[in-house]
């Protein structure tokens, strides 16, 4: 295991789903049920290795454009994961946050992710923030609407205060960003907060990517010059 720094928060595209079912002659469905269960497995090892901040890719706002099936299949999953998993996070400390559009969803799943933020809302450990009907240029669309409607004059509008209006407000911009089944887009995911993140793509597609993998993306971070666009003095 590296023994580096560690980043602070790290952003997941759990991208192979598809792949991963279509290669087993599976639906997609099942591609995406087994990324399910490999979330546990990465964010527990994130937590161990000290990471404070995971946020993960569950459902962009272009993937409204998927067959209709696999868009029901993806908010019934989510619906599954919350009211599964929501009780053993909390014990675990862990705090929940949704991070994109909420109004898309059913009544049902906005009072469900609702209670799950709120219910761990003062949890002190690892906090996990699920994308879901994010997009980054969305997020900066409606923080930009916010700050008009709030009524903010142009000359008090900094990056600090836009940053504040983000879905992502409070939480630090993430450090490594990894996306798996070897693609080497961004995808309209925390365009404003991937600035200065690292960047790793891994060749395995998301059900696979297990502690092998996980622990090349941290070694390959700690093996990084981190430099935000400033020289090192020698
Ligand atoms: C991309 O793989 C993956 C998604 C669009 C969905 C990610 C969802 C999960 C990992 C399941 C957990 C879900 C929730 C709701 C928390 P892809 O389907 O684009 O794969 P492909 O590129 O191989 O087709």
């Amino acid at each position: 295991m590296s023994c580096g720094p560690v980043p602070r928060h790290i952003a997941v595209i759990m991208d192979g789903n598809g792949r991963w079912a279509a290669a087993r002659r599976m639906p997609r469905s099942e591609g995406h049920r087994a990324g399910y269960e490999n979330i546990r497995r990465v964010i527990e090892q994130f937590s161990r290795t000290g990471v404070r901040y995971v946020t993960l890719f569950a459902f962009s706002t272009e993937n409204w454009d998927r067959p209709s099936e696999e868009v029901s299949g993806l908010l019934g999953l989510l619906q599954e994961v919350i009211r599964l998993e929501t009780e053993a996070l909390h014990k675990n400390g862990v705090r929940i946050r949704h991070i994109g559009r909420l109004d898309r969803l059913s009544r049902e799943l906005q009072d469900q992710i609702h209670e799950s933020v709120e219910k761990t809302r003062y949890n002190k450990g690892l906090t996990l923030c699920v994308a879901f009907d994010y997009g980054g240029r969305t997020d900066i669309v409606q923080a930009a609407r916010r700050m008009a409607l709030d009524g903010v004059p142009a000359d008090q509008i900094d990056e600090k205060l836009f940053s504040c209006y983000l879905f992502t407000a409070d939480i630090p911009d993430p450090d490594l960003i990894i996306r798996t089944g070897g693609e080497f887009r961004i995808s309209n995911f925390l365009l404003w907060q991937s600035a200065y993140a690292e960047f790793h793509s891994s060749p395995v597609n998301w059900p696979d990517f297990g502690e092998k993998e996980v622990n090349a993306a941290l070694e390959e971070y700690a093996s990084r010059d981190r430099r935000f666009g400033r020289v090192h003095e020698a």
